[in-house]
Protein backbone atom coordinates (compact mmCIF):
# COMPACT_ATOMS: atom_id res chain seq x y z
CA UNK A 1 0.00 0.00 0.00
CA UNK A 2 1.35 3.56 -1.07
CA UNK A 3 2.28 5.62 2.11
CA UNK A 4 -0.01 8.84 2.43
CA UNK A 5 1.07 12.11 3.37
CA UNK A 6 -1.10 15.29 4.63
CA UNK A 7 -0.37 18.51 3.28
CA UNK A 8 -2.13 20.81 5.77
CA UNK A 9 -1.47 24.36 4.04
CA UNK A 10 -1.39 25.38 0.60
CA UNK A 11 2.53 25.12 -0.57
CA UNK A 12 4.36 25.82 -3.69
CA UNK A 13 3.04 23.21 -6.37
CA UNK A 14 6.30 22.01 -6.94
CA UNK A 15 6.88 20.23 -3.34
CA UNK A 16 3.37 18.92 -4.42
CA UNK A 17 3.95 17.15 -7.74
CA UNK A 18 7.15 15.86 -6.01
CA UNK A 19 4.81 14.06 -3.09
CA UNK A 20 2.28 13.08 -5.89
CA UNK A 21 5.26 10.89 -7.41
CA UNK A 22 5.98 9.10 -4.27
CA UNK A 23 3.00 8.96 -2.18
CA UNK A 24 -0.74 9.31 -2.04
CA UNK A 25 -1.60 12.53 -0.47
CA UNK A 26 -4.47 14.85 1.06
CA UNK A 27 -3.99 18.63 0.50
CA UNK A 28 -6.03 21.47 2.31
CA UNK A 29 -4.97 23.67 -0.49
CA UNK A 30 -5.69 26.99 0.93
CA UNK A 31 -4.21 29.78 2.17
CA UNK A 32 -6.00 29.76 6.02
CA UNK A 33 -4.89 27.52 8.48
CA UNK A 34 -6.44 23.71 8.12
CA UNK A 35 -9.40 23.73 11.28
CA UNK A 36 -8.13 21.27 13.85
CA UNK A 37 -11.03 18.48 13.63
CA UNK A 38 -10.00 18.64 10.15
CA UNK A 39 -6.13 18.41 10.71
CA UNK A 40 -7.16 15.64 13.06
CA UNK A 41 -8.88 13.18 10.93
CA UNK A 42 -6.47 13.85 7.87
CA UNK A 43 -3.60 13.15 9.94
CA UNK A 44 -5.10 9.99 11.33
CA UNK A 45 -5.18 8.51 8.23
CA UNK A 46 -1.46 9.39 7.15
CA UNK A 47 1.93 8.44 7.31
CA UNK A 48 3.78 11.46 7.26
CA UNK A 49 2.21 15.87 7.67
CA UNK A 50 3.60 18.44 6.16
CA UNK A 51 3.01 21.11 9.13
CA UNK A 52 3.53 25.53 9.73
CA UNK A 53 5.03 26.35 12.76
CA UNK A 54 2.92 29.11 13.55
CA UNK A 55 -0.31 26.93 12.93
CA UNK A 56 -0.43 23.47 13.40
CA UNK A 57 0.17 22.22 17.19
CA UNK A 58 1.64 19.02 17.54
CA UNK A 59 0.73 18.23 21.07
CA UNK A 60 -0.64 15.03 23.69
CA UNK A 61 -3.87 15.23 21.21
CA UNK A 62 -2.68 15.23 17.93
CA UNK A 63 -0.36 12.21 19.13
CA UNK A 64 -3.24 10.30 20.38
CA UNK A 65 -5.59 11.38 17.51
CA UNK A 66 -3.02 9.94 14.76
CA UNK A 67 -1.27 7.08 16.53
CA UNK A 68 -0.55 6.50 12.38
CA UNK A 69 0.91 9.39 11.83
CA UNK A 70 4.67 9.03 12.50
CA UNK A 71 6.37 11.79 10.49
CA UNK A 72 6.21 15.32 11.31
CA UNK A 73 7.47 17.21 8.47
CA UNK A 74 7.71 20.94 9.55
CA UNK A 75 8.39 23.58 6.99
CA UNK A 76 10.07 26.09 9.06
CA UNK A 77 13.09 25.95 11.05
CA UNK A 78 11.44 27.04 14.57
CA UNK A 79 9.28 24.04 16.06
CA UNK A 80 8.29 25.79 19.37
CA UNK A 81 4.42 24.33 18.10
CA UNK A 82 5.98 20.83 18.77
CA UNK A 83 6.13 18.73 21.59
CA UNK A 84 9.64 17.05 20.93
CA UNK A 85 9.86 15.04 23.60
CA UNK A 86 6.49 13.85 23.60
CA UNK A 87 6.91 12.93 19.55
CA UNK A 88 10.23 10.97 20.93
CA UNK A 89 8.48 8.59 23.35
CA UNK A 90 5.74 7.51 20.77
CA UNK A 91 8.71 6.88 17.95
CA UNK A 92 7.34 9.68 16.01
CA UNK A 93 10.04 12.03 13.73
CA UNK A 94 9.85 15.56 13.68
CA UNK A 95 12.10 17.11 10.45
CA UNK A 96 12.69 20.93 10.28
CA UNK A 97 13.94 23.40 7.20
CA UNK A 98 17.08 24.53 8.34
CA UNK A 99 19.26 26.14 6.33
CA UNK A 100 16.92 26.89 3.23
CA UNK A 101 15.96 29.88 4.48
CA UNK A 102 18.94 31.62 6.47
CA UNK A 103 20.23 33.93 4.15
CA UNK A 104 16.45 34.98 3.70
CA UNK A 105 15.98 35.36 7.18
CA UNK A 106 19.65 37.29 8.30
CA UNK A 107 18.21 40.01 5.14
CA UNK A 108 14.80 40.24 6.77
CA UNK A 109 16.70 41.23 10.02
CA UNK A 110 18.95 43.63 8.38
CA UNK A 111 15.83 45.20 6.97
CA UNK A 112 14.58 45.85 10.19
CA UNK A 113 17.88 46.72 11.44
CA UNK A 114 18.85 49.31 9.04
CA UNK A 115 14.91 50.56 9.24
CA UNK A 116 15.13 51.18 12.67
CA UNK A 117 18.40 52.69 12.92
CA UNK A 118 17.75 55.15 9.67
CA UNK A 119 14.32 55.79 10.90
CA UNK A 120 13.70 54.90 7.21
CA UNK A 121 9.39 54.22 8.04
CA UNK A 122 9.07 57.48 10.28
CA UNK A 123 11.01 59.57 7.53
CA UNK A 124 8.27 58.01 4.73
CA UNK A 125 5.41 58.69 7.05
CA UNK A 126 5.72 62.05 7.70
CA UNK A 127 6.42 62.76 3.49
CA UNK A 128 3.05 60.42 3.30
CA UNK A 129 1.40 63.44 5.91
CA UNK A 130 2.58 66.56 4.37
CA UNK A 131 5.24 66.63 7.24
CA UNK A 132 8.33 67.47 6.05
CA UNK A 133 9.44 70.63 6.59
CA UNK A 134 12.12 73.01 5.83
CA UNK A 135 15.41 70.86 5.92
CA UNK A 136 17.84 71.66 9.12
CA UNK A 137 20.69 69.86 10.64
CA UNK A 138 19.35 68.29 13.17
CA UNK A 139 16.07 66.85 11.20
CA UNK A 140 15.32 63.01 11.46
CA UNK A 141 18.47 62.42 13.11
CA UNK A 142 19.57 58.30 13.39
CA UNK A 143 21.84 56.63 13.89
CA UNK A 144 25.06 54.84 12.29
CA UNK A 145 25.14 51.60 11.12
CA UNK A 146 28.79 51.22 9.96
CA UNK A 147 31.42 50.62 12.14
CA UNK A 148 29.53 49.82 15.18
CA UNK A 149 28.91 46.71 17.54
CA UNK A 150 26.84 44.01 16.32
CA UNK A 151 25.19 42.20 19.33
CA UNK A 152 23.84 37.87 18.06
CA UNK A 153 22.15 36.61 20.98
CA UNK A 154 21.67 32.81 19.65
CA UNK A 155 24.87 32.38 17.10
CA UNK A 156 23.40 29.52 15.37
CA UNK A 157 23.11 29.26 11.37
CA UNK A 158 20.83 32.54 11.46
CA UNK A 159 22.58 34.54 14.09
CA UNK A 160 26.03 33.89 11.89
CA UNK A 161 24.44 34.67 8.63
CA UNK A 162 23.44 38.47 10.63
CA UNK A 163 26.60 38.49 11.82
CA UNK A 164 28.47 38.23 8.11
CA UNK A 165 26.11 40.94 6.60
CA UNK A 166 27.48 42.98 9.74
CA UNK A 167 31.48 42.24 8.71
CA UNK A 168 30.58 44.26 5.15
CA UNK A 169 29.31 47.31 7.36
CA UNK A 170 32.93 46.98 9.37
CA UNK A 171 31.50 46.20 12.65
CA UNK A 172 32.74 44.87 15.57
CA UNK A 173 30.69 41.50 15.90
CA UNK A 174 29.72 40.19 19.81
CA UNK A 175 27.86 36.57 20.55
CA UNK A 176 26.11 35.63 23.26
CA UNK A 177 25.38 31.50 22.89
CA UNK A 178 25.07 28.30 24.64
CA UNK A 179 28.02 27.03 22.91
CA UNK A 180 31.04 28.63 21.77
CA UNK A 181 30.78 29.52 17.85
CA UNK A 182 34.02 28.92 16.98
CA UNK A 183 34.08 29.88 13.41
CA UNK A 184 32.21 32.95 13.74
CA UNK A 185 35.68 33.54 16.50
CA UNK A 186 38.06 32.82 14.01
CA UNK A 187 36.37 33.81 10.36
CA UNK A 188 34.65 37.20 11.57
CA UNK A 189 36.91 38.03 15.09
CA UNK A 190 33.66 37.56 16.89
CA UNK A 191 33.93 38.00 20.97
CA UNK A 192 31.74 35.56 23.68
CA UNK A 193 29.99 38.06 25.71
CA UNK A 194 28.35 36.92 28.98
CA UNK A 195 24.13 38.10 28.45
CA UNK A 196 24.24 41.06 30.25
CA UNK A 197 27.87 42.31 28.76
CA UNK A 198 26.88 41.84 25.56
CA UNK A 199 23.26 43.81 25.72
CA UNK A 200 25.97 46.68 27.73
CA UNK A 201 27.92 46.95 24.86
CA UNK A 202 26.58 46.14 22.08
CA UNK A 203 24.76 49.02 19.60
CA UNK A 204 22.41 46.81 17.86
CA UNK A 205 20.95 43.86 20.02
CA UNK A 206 19.44 41.15 17.60
CA UNK A 207 17.82 38.07 18.78
CA UNK A 208 18.06 34.90 16.78
CA UNK A 209 18.25 32.12 19.25
CA UNK A 210 14.89 30.08 19.52
CA UNK A 211 12.23 30.22 21.53
CA UNK A 212 12.41 27.92 24.64
CA UNK A 213 11.64 27.36 28.35
CA UNK A 214 15.57 29.76 28.84
CA UNK A 215 14.41 32.02 25.86
CA UNK A 216 10.61 32.44 26.97
CA UNK A 217 10.65 36.15 28.35
CA UNK A 218 13.89 36.64 28.38
CA UNK A 219 13.91 40.22 27.02
CA UNK A 220 11.72 42.16 29.64
CA UNK A 221 12.21 46.00 31.62
CA UNK A 222 15.42 44.77 33.10
CA UNK A 223 17.23 43.82 29.76
CA UNK A 224 15.90 46.80 28.01
CA UNK A 225 17.33 49.32 30.81
CA UNK A 226 20.76 47.16 30.44
CA UNK A 227 21.36 48.54 26.97
CA UNK A 228 22.79 51.88 25.56
CA UNK A 229 20.02 54.80 25.16
CA UNK A 230 21.44 54.94 21.22
CA UNK A 231 20.63 50.90 20.77
CA UNK A 232 18.56 49.34 18.32
CA UNK A 233 17.00 46.27 19.62
CA UNK A 234 15.69 43.50 16.65
CA UNK A 235 13.71 40.68 16.94
CA UNK A 236 14.10 37.60 14.41
CA UNK A 237 13.31 34.79 16.46
CA UNK A 238 9.47 34.63 18.12
CA UNK A 239 7.24 36.78 19.87
CA UNK A 240 7.01 35.47 23.09
CA UNK A 241 11.19 35.92 23.70
CA UNK A 242 10.26 39.89 24.53
CA UNK A 243 7.59 41.33 26.43
CA UNK A 244 5.80 43.48 24.62
CA UNK A 245 4.50 45.31 27.44
CA UNK A 246 8.22 46.13 28.29
CA UNK A 247 9.62 46.77 25.12
CA UNK A 248 6.75 49.33 24.69
CA UNK A 249 7.65 51.04 28.07
CA UNK A 250 11.59 50.86 27.04
CA UNK A 251 11.07 52.65 23.62
CA UNK A 252 8.39 55.30 24.84
CA UNK A 253 11.33 56.08 27.78
CA UNK A 254 14.43 56.04 25.07
CA UNK A 255 16.02 53.09 26.34
CA UNK A 256 16.94 51.57 24.09
CA UNK A 257 16.64 54.45 21.15
CA UNK A 258 14.68 52.17 18.44
CA UNK A 259 13.44 48.49 17.65
CA UNK A 260 12.27 46.45 15.21
CA UNK A 261 10.92 43.15 15.00
CA UNK A 262 9.28 40.79 12.60
CA UNK A 263 7.71 38.51 15.71
CA UNK A 264 4.71 39.16 18.16
CA UNK A 265 3.63 37.36 21.15
CA UNK A 266 0.54 36.86 19.17
CA UNK A 267 0.29 36.27 15.44
CA UNK A 268 -1.70 38.06 13.96
CA UNK A 269 -0.62 41.31 16.26
CA UNK A 270 -3.46 43.19 16.03
CA UNK A 271 -3.16 46.93 14.71
CA UNK A 272 -4.28 48.17 18.25
CA UNK A 273 -0.83 46.71 19.17
CA UNK A 274 0.55 49.69 21.14
CA UNK A 275 3.90 49.41 19.78
CA UNK A 276 2.64 50.21 16.06
CA UNK A 277 1.79 53.39 17.89
CA UNK A 278 5.53 54.78 18.74
CA UNK A 279 7.96 56.28 15.85
CA UNK A 280 10.76 54.30 17.19
CA UNK A 281 9.68 50.84 16.37
CA UNK A 282 9.26 49.32 13.02
CA UNK A 283 7.63 46.14 12.71
CA UNK A 284 6.95 43.18 9.56
CA UNK A 285 4.71 40.45 9.78
CA UNK A 286 6.10 36.89 10.26
CA UNK A 287 8.29 37.52 6.71
CA UNK A 288 12.12 36.19 7.72
CA UNK A 289 11.49 33.91 5.23
CA UNK A 290 9.28 34.92 2.78
CA UNK A 291 10.47 35.14 -0.85
CA UNK A 292 9.77 32.96 -3.51
CA UNK A 293 12.86 30.93 -4.05
CA UNK A 294 13.10 30.27 -0.19
CA UNK A 295 9.46 28.90 0.44
CA UNK A 296 9.83 27.17 -2.74
CA UNK A 297 12.99 25.44 -0.98
CA UNK A 298 11.73 24.88 2.70
CA UNK A 299 8.64 23.21 0.86
CA UNK A 300 10.81 21.09 -0.97
CA UNK A 301 12.81 19.65 2.16
CA UNK A 302 9.56 18.97 3.81
CA UNK A 303 8.65 17.03 1.03
CA UNK A 304 11.95 14.95 0.82
CA UNK A 305 12.22 14.84 4.61
CA UNK A 306 8.67 13.01 4.56
CA UNK A 307 9.18 11.20 1.35
CA UNK A 308 12.52 9.88 2.46
CA UNK A 309 11.28 8.79 5.94
CA UNK A 310 8.53 6.93 4.44
CA UNK A 311 10.64 4.87 1.92
CA UNK A 312 12.94 3.99 4.62
CA UNK A 313 15.49 6.53 3.94
CA UNK A 314 16.80 8.41 7.09
CA UNK A 315 15.64 11.72 7.47
CA UNK A 316 17.41 15.10 5.51
CA UNK A 317 17.15 17.60 8.13
CA UNK A 318 15.69 15.67 11.28
CA UNK A 319 15.40 17.30 15.19
CA UNK A 320 14.70 14.16 17.08
C1 LIG B 1 10.48 29.45 10.80
O1 LIG B 1 10.97 28.86 9.84
O2 LIG B 1 10.58 29.04 11.95
C2 LIG B 1 9.71 30.69 10.50
O3 LIG B 1 9.55 31.50 11.61
C3 LIG B 1 8.36 30.35 9.89
O4 LIG B 1 7.55 29.80 10.85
Amino acid sequence: MKKRIYIARRIPQAAVDLIAQHCDYGYWDRLEPCPREVFLAEAAQSDAVITQSVSEKIDFEFLEAAPRCKVIAQMAVGYDNVDVPACTARGVLLTNTPDVLTESTADAAWALLMAAARRVVSGHTLIQEGRWGMWHPFFQLSQDVYGTTLGIIGAGRIGGAIARRGKGFGMNILYHNRRPASELEAVLGAQYRAFDDLLREADFVVMAAPLTAQTRGLFGAREFALMKDTAVFVNIARGAVMQEKALYEALKAGRPWAAGSDVYEVEPTPASNPLFTLDNFVGTPHVGSATPRTRLAMATLAARNAIAVLSGQPAITPVN
